[in-house]
């Protein structure tokens, strides 16, 4: 697949900005990771340290190279070295324009919209940047806040997957959920 930049300016929402990772977000990217929430619903390791760290920054650029993940952080959009998460289209699949979203976010920089937003920016940087023509969640059945998440950012729940995904704690039975480019339209309290 050919290889695949992010955009050099930051994109931007209100008070949550995604941009590329840097290698000062090293520290943070640790700290955030130790709430085992993350490791929970996502595919992000328990025990989390820095080696893990250093191999997801080293791993960003090479998944980029080969075509199949893009990665941005989610930054404050007014100090865009404070880092408050993750947001990646993984799985691209450039034959069916499609890809599959995942986020984390620290545990102090929830309950402010910043994981709703960054997933409306990098849907829409995916369709219209990427070419994409469908974009998916794969979210854990006991998983609300991230359910949540999906349905203010316009999703639709489509299917439940039985023992689907391998987490820290177990097998775990996960809901797809879907977006199209025709399914979008403005969200209240956001720009995308
Ligand atoms: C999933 C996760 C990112 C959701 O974080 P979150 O803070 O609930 O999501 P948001 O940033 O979109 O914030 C939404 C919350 O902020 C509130 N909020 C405040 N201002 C808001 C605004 N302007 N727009 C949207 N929501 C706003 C919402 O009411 C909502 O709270 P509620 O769920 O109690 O109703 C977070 O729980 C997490 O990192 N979990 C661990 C990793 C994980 O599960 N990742 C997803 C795997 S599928």
């Amino acid at each position: 697949m050919p290889p695949l930049s992010l955009s050099e300016r930051a994109l931007v929402d209100g008070p949550t900005a995604l941009r590329p990772w840097q290698d000062a977000d090293l520290p943070a990217i640790v700290a955030a990771c130790q709430d085992p929430e993350i490791a929970r619903w996502t595919r992000v390791p328990a025990d989390y340290n820095e080696r893990h760290a250093r191999a997801f920054l080293l791993e960003r650029e090479e998944a980029l190279r080969s075509g199949t993940t893009v990665s941005y952080a989610i930054a404050a959009a007014r100090d865009l070295d404070r880092l408050l998460g993750s947001a990646s289209i993984l799985r691209i699949d450039e034959r069916h324009r499609r890809g599959e979203i995942g986020y984390w976010l620290a545990r102090e920089a929830r309950g402010q919209g910043h994981a709703t937003r960054a997933v409306r920016l990098i849907s829409a940087w995916g369709f219209e940047t990427l070419g994409l023509e469908r974009l998916e969640l794969q979210i854990g059945v006991g998983n609300g806040a991230s359910q949540r998440v999906a349905e203010r950012a316009g999703f639709t729940r489509e299917a439940l997957r039985r023992s689907y995904m391998l987490s820290a704690r177990g097998r775990l039975d996960m809901i797809t959920f879907g977006l199209l480019p025709i399914d979008w339209r403005p969200i209240a309290g956001s720009g995308g």
